[in-house]
């Protein structure tokens, strides 16, 4: 039995689906019947239950041999990284109570900082916490700048024409699709040969400015022109308030885009087969151009 948390979201969803096509038992986690239905349609067990709640962890992962674990992004808090904590401890109680031997935790580039990275410090530390867990085999996966995150961008392209944020034009980042990372949890989920903690960075098809990214979703909306703009720091925190995400995880996310900028978000390996992974900006683009006309 696997336990997925987070089974709705961008690499849950994959990962439980692959897991589910291989004729695993697949327990999966999340906040909402409705939305887990296409899952449990396809076998999954569903469990209703917060990660936030230490006791709802316990349960989810009861019989489970293995775990996908990782801290839901949440936007309306006032204190992400102690959101970040309270979710973490609660995870690493369920496995600690339920006697999980193995999980597969979502992490990020650029969680060898302790600080000056923003949320990603927060999951640096999840990653010590469940390093700590005795007798846990634990893989870290270190993912780059999800292609996802360009889907946010959808709302300022509609209303002012043009895509941006903090990060820098032309910083060459590794961004990837979270698909990939789902399904590199599910082949060592399904192989279960890893021992100890350990960690591993997985760097999309090649590293992407911000320029480059938006200029090839730009061509998939049919807008050839569409520009991608730095904004100020102080200006992306304000457009991030006005999207109704609170300034404690604003001030967080700009951290994360400081760090970028200044060099501490950066993968500890260079680029090899092992960390590279098979999904283009151009492929996710057809993704992309569906969600812009609101069929994504
Ligand atoms: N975006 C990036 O570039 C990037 C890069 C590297 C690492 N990361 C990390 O990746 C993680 C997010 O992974 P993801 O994008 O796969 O997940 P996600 O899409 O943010 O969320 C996963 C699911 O978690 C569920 N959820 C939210 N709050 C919950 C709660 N309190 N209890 C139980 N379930 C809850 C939601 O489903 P329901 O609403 O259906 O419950 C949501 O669909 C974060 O820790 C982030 O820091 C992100």
């Amino acid at each position: 039995m696997y336990a997925v948390v987070g089974a709705t979201g961008n690499t849950g969803r994959p990962l439980a689906e692959a897991l589910l096509a291989r004729g695993a038992r697949v327990r999966v986690i999340g906040r909402s019947a409705e939305r887990l239905r296409p899952l449990v349609e396809k076998g999954a067990e569903q469990f209703i239950g917060s990660v936030e709640d230490r006791d709802a962890m316990v349960d989810a992962f009861s019989g489970a041999r293995a775990v996908y674990s990782l801290i839901p992004q949440r936007l309306d808090v006032d204190d992400l990284r102690a959101y970040q904590r309270k979710c973490g401890e609660a995870i690493a109680h369920g496995i600690k109570k339920a006697g999980v031997e193995y999980a597969v935790n979502l992490s990020g580039i650029g969680a060898q900082h302790t600080e000056g990275t923003g949320s990603i410090a927060g999951l640096r530390e999840h990653e010590d916490r469940l390093n700590a867990v005795v007798g846990l085999n634990v893989v870290h996966l270190r993912g780059g700048y999800f292609f996802e995150n360009h889907l946010h961008g959808i709302d300022m392209i509609k209303k002012l024409g043009v895509a941006g944020s903090a990060l820098l034009p032309d910083l060459s980042i590794p961004q990837v699709a979270a698909r990939d990372i789902a399904a590199v949890a599910a082949d060592l989920l399904l192989e279960l040969g890893f021992s100890g903690s350990s960690k591993r960075e997985l760097l999309g098809e090649r590293d992407l400015t911000m320029r480059e990214a938006v200029g090839v979703l730009g061509r998939a909306i049919g807008k050839d022109k569409l520009r991608y703009v730095q904004f100020a720091y102080s200006a992306a925190e304000f457009a991030m308030m006005t999207m109704g995400v609170s300034q404690g995880v604003a001030q967080q996310l700009i951290e994360v885009s400081r760090g970028f900028n200044e060099g501490r978000v950066v993968p500890e390996e260079a680029r090899s087969a092992e960390n590279t992974t098979p999904t283009s900006i151009e492929e996710f683009s057809e993704v992309f151009a569906k969600a812009y006309v609101g069929e994504g």
